[in-house]
């Protein structure tokens, strides 16, 4: 059965005018309204990574564009001197109709970041696409050091996802994981989810790798706020992540704690899909959404 997010998916001109839905969780539609975003968060001392929203992309035209809208986003965020990095989903760019055209595109964004060395994160998405986005990443990584992937903690393989990218030095991103997937593939209860997500974020922060620890769960936060100060492990080798529009003032206070802390900004008129998984995250991200168009 199709859900809200798959009609509005093959509904653009829908999603653009029902866009105040999405506007707590989404910086805006265009690139300046990313840039003015970004702009924001990096004077209140917070990085940023930008992700021009979209997904599934099965025309070629589509992938060219959305392709197009990053070298744009590039060329902007150097100019304006912006503390950030770029999220790619592969699937938005062509890997969901030819992986050597996803590869293709991803050269083309490599190309334009090589002269800032900005780094290019491949958001990871369901997992019938992680090998592949594997084979792509290390296509890329063939001819740039500056791109790595996310590992999903509720992934049975992210143990072994996360040793391979230790072995090469890659950057990872560690996140829950976000897409519906069965028990033979995923953890299913949320607390096997977080003891595999300390389990991954100790490997890795003793690694010496810089990851990402991209969660808004206190819990864990807090569990790996306690292991580094145990460990020795200083604030500059890591840094966590939030979302745009989630737990701002809770962004705002690691970063004072003395804490390294990116901000996740999506941009774009395809925001169906990504509202529909904050949506299902979280009971209170409907309440957020309602507050934001009601004017709370
Ligand atoms: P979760 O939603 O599980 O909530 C757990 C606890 O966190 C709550 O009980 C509460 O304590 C606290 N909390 C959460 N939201 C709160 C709020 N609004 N206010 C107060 N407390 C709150 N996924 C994916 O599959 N592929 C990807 O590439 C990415 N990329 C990505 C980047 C970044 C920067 C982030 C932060 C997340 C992702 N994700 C992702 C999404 C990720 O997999 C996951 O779905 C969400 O982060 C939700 O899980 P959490 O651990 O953040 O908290």
């Amino acid at each position: 059965m199709a859900t809200i997010a798959d009609v509005l998916n093959n509904s653009p001109g829908l999603q653009r005018r029902l866009f105040f839905l999405a506007r707590r969780f989404v910086a805006g539609e265009t690139v300046a309204n990313a840039i003015d975003a970004v702009a924001a968060l990096n004077a209140a001392g917070l990085s940023a990574t930008v992700d021009f929203l979209g997904e599934d992309v099965h025309a070629e035209s589509e992938a060219a564009n959305a392709t197009q809208t990053y070298l744009q986003m590039l060329d902007r965020m150097v100019a304006a001197g912006a503390d950030c990095n770029i999220s790619v989903k592969l699937s938005a760019i062509g890997q969901a109709f030819s992986e050597d055209a996803a590869f293709e595109n991803l050269r083309r964004i490599i190309e334009r970041a090589r002269p800032s060395n900005t780094f290019i994160r491949l958001d990871m998405e369901g997992s019938r696409t992680v090998d592949s986005t594997y084979r792509i990443l290390a296509r890329a990584r063939a001819i740039y050091e500056h791109v790595g992937p996310v590992v999903q903690a509720y992934l049975h393989r992210a143990a072994t996802d996360v040793e391979r990218c230790i072995g090469l030095g890659v950057r990872v991103r560690l996140c829950k994981g976000a897409y519906k997937e069965p028990p033979d593939i995923a953890l299913q209860k949320m607390s096997d989810i977080r003891a595999n997500y300390m389990a991954l974020a100790q490997r890795l922060l003793t690694s010496g790798v810089y990851p990402g620890i991209a969660t808004h769960d206190e819990r864990l936060i807090q569990a790996v706020v306690k292991y580094t100060a145990d460990h020795n492990i200083a604030n500059d080798r890591f840094e966590f992540q939030m979302l745009y529009g989630v737990r701002a003032r809770r962004q705002r206070a690691l970063r004072a704690a003395g804490y390294r802390m990116r901000v996740y900004v999506p941009f774009g008129t395809h925001w169906a899909g990504y509202f529909y998984r904050r949506l299902s995250e979280r009971r209170e991200n409907l309440l957020l959404a309602l507050r934001g168009i009601f004017g709370g």
